[in-house]
């Protein structure tokens, strides 16, 4: 008798009219397909991933050693603050601690401002395409998402700027961007945050930032301390290698951190992620040499692709934007089956291209080398 009430219960999915209209209408996330599943899935023994611009290097041994030393404290609650990663970051960026609020990857500070400042009909301008987690989250918070398109793969700020009205809250920039690679200048920058009324937060995502190698690139964190209404987002997810640990940090002022710091879960980073962190920063070697690879790799690539005959957007990151004239859908699945797995542009907003993270120089190797049989 009870069994059958649950069934009608679950069979009439009652519950459906309980999820919320802003959960409705979100398209989950699609990452970078994962190694062994595409191992699994084609039955391969080898598998290059350059998918989701990770570090092709792995960790530095710094991080390893401070990980296995670290395990046998997890039985504590983490430092809620993350006041020894705090205090390192403080230093090495000359900010104050109070202007550090530190997170579960961009992608949990993302979520945090956004609860903190955004609200049903907020007006929000996403600079597009770009990042997808700035529409998640705002589409999350029920707002009003006005898209100012790129134009030749360059975010176009006089576009932002004509877009904006009284009652925009927020404004998502990449610096350099995702998944073009471009980077904004400082003068441009500049000129837009001096436009702008100040009751307008400027979220600056500089998940690459250690990358860029252009000489009128921006350190975000000047427009904070000379007083705009700026967050700029990092991460320890590229450079230095812990994508898998989740680890971030925002950079603001001490008032909007305040602010952040309300909404954030008293944990949101775990013990090991902090620990990890802090070993991370003091490796300045792995750094450097993970710079100094995807340099490398990057101009291997620019040589291939121009050979080859392929336009690419010219990088100020860890990945190449390729325009390949055909469905990038069905390139991507050819590559899966070789063992390679890339992003296809479409998803991404940008058909007819493929995005690929400059990965080891045999990973370059092969995946040029599986390129050009897949295109044939
Ligand atoms: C522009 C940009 N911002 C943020 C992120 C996410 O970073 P995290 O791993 O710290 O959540 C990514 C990841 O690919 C990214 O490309």
């Amino acid at each position: 008798m009870l069994e059958s009430i649950a069934l009608n219960k679950s069979q009439s999915a009652g519950w459906k009219k309980v999820v919320r209209k802003e959960t409705k209408i979100i398209k989950p996330y699609i990452p970078g397909k994962p190694i062994e599943e595409v191992k699994e899935e084609y039955g391969l023994e080898k598998v290059i991933k350059l998918a989701s611009n990770e570090n092709p290097l792995g960790v530095s041994p710094l991080v390893e050693k401070t990980i296995k030393e670290e395990i046998s404290n997890i039985n504590r609650y983490p430092d809620g603050g993350s006041s020894t990663l705090k205090r390192d970051l403080a230093e090495k960026m000359d900010v104050d601690e109070d202007m550090l609020t530190i997170g579960n990857g961009s992608d949990g500070l993302l979520k945090v401002i956004a609860e903190a400042f955004l609200e049903s009909n907020s007006r929000v301008i996403i600079s597009y395409p770009s990042f997808v987690e700035y529409k998640f989250v705002s589409q999350l918070m029920g707002c009003q998402i006005v898209r100012v398109w790129m134009r030749d793969y360059r975010q176009n700020l006089q576009g932002i700027l004509d877009a904006v009205t009284s009652d925009t809250k927020m404004i998502f920039l990449t610096n350099p961007d995702n998944p073009t690679g471009t980077m904004l200048p400082d003068k441009e920058i500049r000129k837009l945050l001096d436009r702008l009324p100040d009751d307008i937060i400027v979220v600056l995502d500089e998940a690459y930032h250690e990358y860029v190698q252009g000489p009128d690139y921006p350190d975000g964190i000047n427009y904070i301390k000379e007083g705009y209404p700026v967050i700029i987002l990092r991460t320890f997810s590229k450079v230095y290698g812990l994508a898998g640990l989740r680890l971030g940090y925002a950079v603001s002022c001490a008032g909007i951190r305040e602010v952040l710091m309300k909404v954030r879960d008293p944990f949101n980073v775990n013990h090991i992620a902090e620990k990890a962190g802090k070993a991370a920063l003091a490796d300045e070697e792995f750094v450097q040499r993970t710079i100094a690879v995807n340099e490398e790799g990057k101009e291997y690539l620019y040589g291939e692709l121009d050979r080859m005959g392929l336009y690419y957007v010219p990088t100020q990151a860890n990945f190449l934007l390729i325009k390949v004239d055909m469905d990038s859908d069905i390139l991507f699945k050819k590559l899966l089956k070789r063992g390679i797995i890339i992003r296809s542009g479409k998803p991404l907003s940008f058909p007819g291209h493929i995005r690929v993270s400059i990965g080891l120089p045999e990973e370059n190797r092969e995946f040029i080398r599986n390129l050009e049989l897949t295109l044939e």
